[in-house]
């Protein structure tokens, strides 16, 4: 078989790009230590967060002076608890997983946004000063009651907050 020297130039280059787009995707993916999907979050057995004294019952908890915890449960087509009450001038640490699919979890209007995965805890901590009420919004598609699937973030002024009902 005769080959042209320029069409074996051809296949030679092309061979090169192969090769080199490989080993880029491969010391992206890998040199760099970017994790692509990290796998030091913890995980959970989503079809157990009945037994998981955190999500057992979601709810707002006060870990110290002003800071609290909320432990937030996301399912179809639901967040628990729902609303979420938490005092102004507080730091909030949210946990948030998820009983089924893949969800969403923004607080609208804020930077507050992620990703809920089943079998992982995500976690974003949120410092609210106003007093306000803030809508959640799942913005992963996640089945036929993707666009009902909202919840209410409320930050009651500090006086109001009743540290009784987030302590139980
Ligand atoms: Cu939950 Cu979309």
């Amino acid at each position: 078989m005769d080959i042209h020297n320029y069409e074996k130039l051809w296949l030679v280059l092309a061979m090169v790009m192969i090769v080199g787009f490989i080993s880029t995707t491969t010391y992206g993916a890998t040199a760099l230590g970017i994790e692509m999907i990290s796998d030091d979050e913890e995980t959970i057995d989503p079809n157990a967060l009945d037994e998981d004294p955190r999500f057992s019952e979601p709810r707002v908890e006060q870990v110290g002076e002003n800071e609290y915890e909320a432990y937030v449960v996301a399912r179809q087509f639901v967040f628990e608890p729902d609303p979420i009450t938490v005092p102004a001038n507080s730091t909030v640490t949210f946990y948030i997983t998820s009983a089924d699919v893949i969800h969403g979890f923004e607080v609208v209007g804020t930077n507050a946004n992620t990703m809920v995965i089943p079998g992982e805890v995500a976690t974003l901590t949120v410092e609210p000063n106003e007093p306000g009420e803030y809508g959640i919004l799942c913005n992963e598609y996640c089945g036929g009651g993707h666009h009902v699937m909202e919840g209410k973030l409320v930050v009651e002024p500090e006086a109001e907050f009743d540290r009784g009902e987030a302590d139980e």
